[in-house]
């Protein structure tokens, strides 16, 4: 799942700028016995299959043995939500990130004992951790200096201070089945310009 992701855009060229390093720890691999299981049934009964603790904390160590002081964060809906703020955060800081990503029905509680960080991206239920860590990794990622290329990109995008998002943006051609470009962004006043931007995006 992570590699579409992980090698293309944005996250592909911070790995080759080198500001990003990935690493993937497949669960499967710490998994029990000579089929490599990694899931049981519930004490106390119930649907469905939890991820056991012994294959999640073997795999965490070994994340760890590489970068002892990174970071461990459990994707969950019962998480902290992520937002914005959160990712520029991440980015500022030195501190590298393991992120365990749960699947199936849950996981076994233990495995809490091991997590420094729990984060959410939504009040819904995925199937998986997966695309909630692709998601605040992509996050942080492009905030990384260097990575976007405009170095105005990312501040002048939505949720960027908190507060307004990003104002309304054209390119060519002019006119579109009858939609007009706003004509203040043709003036080539610049005052004006920003003036209608800074408007529009308290507006949005
Ligand atoms: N795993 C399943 N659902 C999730 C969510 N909403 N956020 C983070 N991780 C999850």
């Amino acid at each position: 799942m992570f590699d579409g992701v992980f090698n293309n855009s944005m996250m592909w060229k911070a790995q080759k700028q080198q500001v990003v390093e990935f690493q993937l720890v497949n669960l499967r691999d710490f998994g029990l016995g000579p089929r490599k299981r990694v899931d049981d049934t519930p004490y106390g009964g119930g649907d469905g299959m939890l991820l056991m603790i012994e294959p999640l904390a073997a795999a965490i160590r070994c994340a760890k043995q590489n970068n002892p002081k990174a970071k461990v964060v459990l994707m969950t809906p019962r998480g902290e939500r992520w937002r914005q703020a959160l990712a520029q955060s991440w980015a500022d800081s030195s501190n590298d990130y393991i992120f365990v990503c749960g699947r199936y029905e849950g996981l076994d509680e233990r495995v809490m004992a091991f997590v420094d960080e729990q984060v959410s991206i939504g009040d819904y239920v995925l199937t998986g951790g997966e695309l909630a860590a692709m998601t605040v990794v992509d996050s942080i990622v492009r905030l990384i200096p260097g990575v976007l290329g405009g170095e105005n990109s990312a501040a002048i995008e939505s949720f960027s201070d908190g507060e307004t998002l990003e104002f309304p943006q054209y390119t060519r051609p002019e006119v579109f089945e009858d939609m007009e470009v706003p004509k203040v962004l043709l003036s080539g006043n610049h005052a004006e310009i920003a003036k209608w931007r800074a408007e529009n995006s308290i507006k949005a």
